[in-house]
Order: structure tokens, then C-alpha cells, then sequence
């Protein structure tokens, strides 16, 4: 259950996203947030999300219902649904993008044409391609239509398994990589600029993009946790899961800052007006083509990233669908269908605000980047607000230190810190953040 969690928590959030804020909010201070966030927030709140679900068993609306939550509070339960499923609707795109960039290593065409200037060779690339109005859209299509595939055919538990068995080896290939860029020639520009503090550049959105970036990647907010651990045995030690998973989600999105920022530096990407969302989609095509095998090493890399993507976005359409069930107790067929079907209009609205939409702008901002936003900055901090305050002050008693100590069984020196950052650290801390964020 460890392996799915980390399935889960590992994606397109640590290897996409990542990188791209880091790049917009300046490096390395960034960072240091970032890294606060996941540590002072990150677990507690993963801890809060698995306490909820393993004494509810139920996903995040039924796990509440059952430990005698109200129905405003278990709002917070649906709009965690609700934020999961605008995540999935864009998501879907990338993971779009990724299994595109495979098909075209596979065929050849990625590299076919690399002039001696590859950062604009692989900028134009990618810009021309997300801009285009059908290619990135059938691509979409056809993950959704997979998405669905998996989710009928009841072999999630096979895509589980083989993901853990290609998790690992998409570890080591970072760190191949990693390897990699500390011989780029301007390597060490890329490890200031992602390693050292420029606290000017620091402003209150910068801690709002750490901490939505942090719960997005930990898939908190979600509901999935709480799905999840709704599954996890009574003797599982929820503070050393919380600890592990979010460790190694955070190890991945450093290394990929480690190799991405030398790439940058070095082939002067920086300050060209490469949009984050694209960033990784130029960077890394440049890396492989440093290394022989340029064609082996891109196919294995999307195909590994597809994989995690794929393990990520069924974990939570799962989620959306076993709650459709639950609440109107429908067929797994009509349940897939009303989750499923409404992302082929979303997810295509999504993929055309990178070129024909664009234009279109909500906040100022495009459809892809609004829902992002909104769904990563918004509802998930505001939902983990809510399941903290819920969790620290209206839950049964004795509820939390019962599941942080497997009902006293356990002997954990750090449940007191961690109650006390629920019930009072994470939701002021959060709150403060969200509000200054939007001031
Ligand atoms: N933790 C996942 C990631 O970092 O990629 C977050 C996620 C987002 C999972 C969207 C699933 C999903 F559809």
C-alpha cells in the first residue's frame, strides 16, 4: 500500500510542475520554502488525511459521514473531490504531451531535424505543437479513452504492480541523469540559481506557490489519501508512512530541479520566454541529446513518466468514481462514465487554451493555468484547512493519537507535535498563506 501511495504521490507533479514553479518563483528560495512546507505542513496534513481515512474506511465525504462529521464539514470531503477532478481535467493534457514526446522518440521525428541551435529547435518544437489545434487534442482523447479503458477493465491492480516495478527504475534514471548534468558546462550557474536563496525575489505569492505545489504533489487535498488509507491494515505505522512517502516525493522533485537547471544554464534557456508548463518538454529533449543513445534514453524517460502519470491520474478518477457509487449507488460503468465523460470537453477546452484559446483569459490568466490555480492554490489549501480544523477540534476524541499510536501500541515521540501543528500550526500557517497570496 506504500508502493501505491508513493504511485500515487509521484507523477507529472514532480517531474512537470516542479521545475516549472521553481523556475517562476526564483530558485533557490523557492526551495528552502518549499522544502519547509513539506516538512511542517506536508506530513501533518498527510497524517491528518490518513487518520481520517483509516478510522472512517470510506473515501473523503463517506469517511467523514461515518465519524459523526456534519454535513458543512463534510463539504471540505467534496470539494476535495471537486479539486481532484479539475487537477485530472488538465493533467490530462500533459500526460498527453508526455506520451506524444514518446511517440516521437520512438519514431525519430523528436530529433530528426536539430539544428545547431537546439534550445530554439525544441522551443519552437514544443510551442508549435501544444499550439496546435488537433495533435495535442487527439492525444488527450486517447489518455482519457485509456483512463477509461483501465478503469473498466478492473486492471488497476496490474497497472499498480507493473508501476511498482517501473518506479524504481525511473529513480535510477534520474539519477543517471543527474549524473549527467554535473558535467554541463554551465552546471554550476544551474545549482546557484536552484540551490542558493535570492530571498528579493521572495513575495507572498512565492509561499503560496510552495504550498500549493507541495499538497499537489503529495496528492493532499485530494481525497486520495483518504481512500487510500482507508485500505491500510490497522498495525500500518502512519507517522513512518507519511515520513517515507513524502521524503521520496520530495528527493524526485529535487533531483529533477538538479538536472533541469544546469540544462537551462547551459543551453540558455533562461529568460527566453519558455513558458513553465513547456519548460521540462524543451530541457530534457536537450539532455538526451548530450548523451549517446539520445533516442533510448527519451523513450525510456516518457514511457517510465507516462507510466507514473497513469498510476496518478486512475488513482484519482478511482476516487471520483467509488464516491459516485457510494453516494448514488450506481453500476462502476455508469459511475466511470459520469466521472470520465465530462473530461472530453473539458480536457480538449484546456488543451486549445495553449493556442486557439488563448486568447481567452479568466483572471487574466489562460483556461489550463486558471484551473490550476484555482484547484492548486485554492481548494487544496482551503480543503486541508478545513480537514485539519475538523480532525483537531470537532473529531471524536482521542481519534488522532488512537491512529498516530495504533491504539497505544505504538510508542511515537511525535504525535504530540503533530497534533499540535493540526489543530493549531496548519490551518492558521495555511490560512495566513492564502490570504497573503491573494492580498
Ligand atoms: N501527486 C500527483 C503528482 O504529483 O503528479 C498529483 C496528481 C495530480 C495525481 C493529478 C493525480 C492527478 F490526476
Amino acid at each position: 500500500m506504500i508502493a501505491a501511495t508513493v504511485g500515487s504521490a509521484v507523477g507529472l507533479g514532480n517531474i512537470w510542475r516542479f521545475p516549472a514553479v521553481a523556475q517562476a518563483n526564483g530558485g533557490g528560495a523557492f526551495l528552502i520554502i518549499y522544502i519547509g512546507c513539506v516538512i511542517l505542513l506536508g506530513i501533518p496534513v498527510m497524517l491528518a488525511e490518513f487518520s481520517i481515512g483509516r478510522a472512517g474506511k470510506s473515501d473523503a465525504i463517506g469517511s467523514m459521514k461515518s465519524l459523526g462529521a456534519g454535513k458543512g464539514w463534510r463539504s471540505f470531503g467534496g470539494l476535495s473531490i471537486m479539486a481532484a477532478y479539475l487537477i485530472l481535467s488538465f493533467y490530462m493534457v500533459v500526460v498527453g504531451w508526455t506520451v506524444e514526446y514518446l511517440w516521437e522518440s520512438i519514431t525519430g521525428e523528436l530529433y530528426a531535424n536539430v539544428g545547431p541551435d537546439m534550445k530554439s529547435t525544441f522551443a519552437g518544437h514544443m510551442k508549435e505543437y501544444i499550439s496546435d489545434t488537433w495533435t495535442p487534442m487527439v492525444a488527450t482523447v486517447i489518455m482519457i479513452v485509456i483512463n477509461i479503458g483501465v478503469l473498466l477493465g478492473g486492471v488497476q491492480k496490474g497497472i499498480e504492480r507493473l508501476s511498482n516495478w517501473l518506479m524504481p527504475v525511473l529513480f535510477v534514471l534520474l539519477v543517471v541523469f543527474c549524473i549527467r548534468a554535473l558535467s554541463f558546462e554551465k552546471a554550476l550557474e544551474g545549482y546557484t540559481f536552484f540551490l542558493r536563496p535570492d530571498w528579493s525575489v521572495v513575495t507572498s505569492g512565492t509561499f503560496i506557490s510552495a504550498l500549493g505545489q507541495a499538497f499537489f504533489s503529495l496528492s493532499l487535498g485530494m481525497g486520495v489519501l483518504v481512500t487510500y488509507s482507508s485500505y491500510f491494515p490497522g498495525d500500518t505505522n502512519l507517522t513512518k508512512t507519511a515520513v517515507t512517502v513524502s521524503l521520496l516525493d520530495l528527493l524526485v522533485a529535487v533531483m529533477m530541479g538538479l538536472i533541469i537547471f544546469p540544462a537551462v544554464m547551459s543551453f540558455g534557456l533562461n529568460g527566453e520566454g519558455i513558458e513553465g508548463a513547456t519548460l521540462v518538454f524543451v530541457t530534457l529533449p536537450e539532455v538526451f541529446m548530450q548523451m549517446h543513445g539520445t533516442q533510448i534514453w527519451s523513450i525510456l524517460f516518457f514511457l517510465l513518466l507516462a507510466v507514473a502519470a497513469l498510476t496518478s491520474t486512475i488513482s484519482v478518477a478511482e476516487v471520483a468514481v467509488a464516491c459516485i457509487r457510494d453516494r448514488f449507488k450506481v453500476s462502476r460503468l455508469k459511475a466511470v462514465l459520469i466521472v470520465m465523460l465530462p473530461l472530453f470537453v473539458i480536457s480538449p477546452i484546456c488543451s486549445l487554451s495553449q493556442g486557439a484559446l488563448s486568447g481567452v483569459t479568466i483572471f487574466g490568466l489562460s483556461i489550463f493555468n486558471f484551473l490550476d490555480t484555482l484547484a492548486t492554490n485554492v481548494l487544496l489549501p482551503v480543503v486541508s484547512i478545513g480537514l485539519c480544523i475538523w480532525l483537531g477540534w470537532f473529531a471524536p476524541k482521542g481519534l488522532l493519537s488512537d491512529q498516530l499510536s495504533n491504539a497505544g501500541s505504538l510508542k511515537t515521540r511525535l504525535a504530540l507535535p503533530i497534533r499540535f501543528i493540526i489543530r493549531w500550526i496548519a490551518p492558521l500557517l495555511i490560512l495566513t498563506v492564502f490570504i497573503c497570496g491573494f492580498l
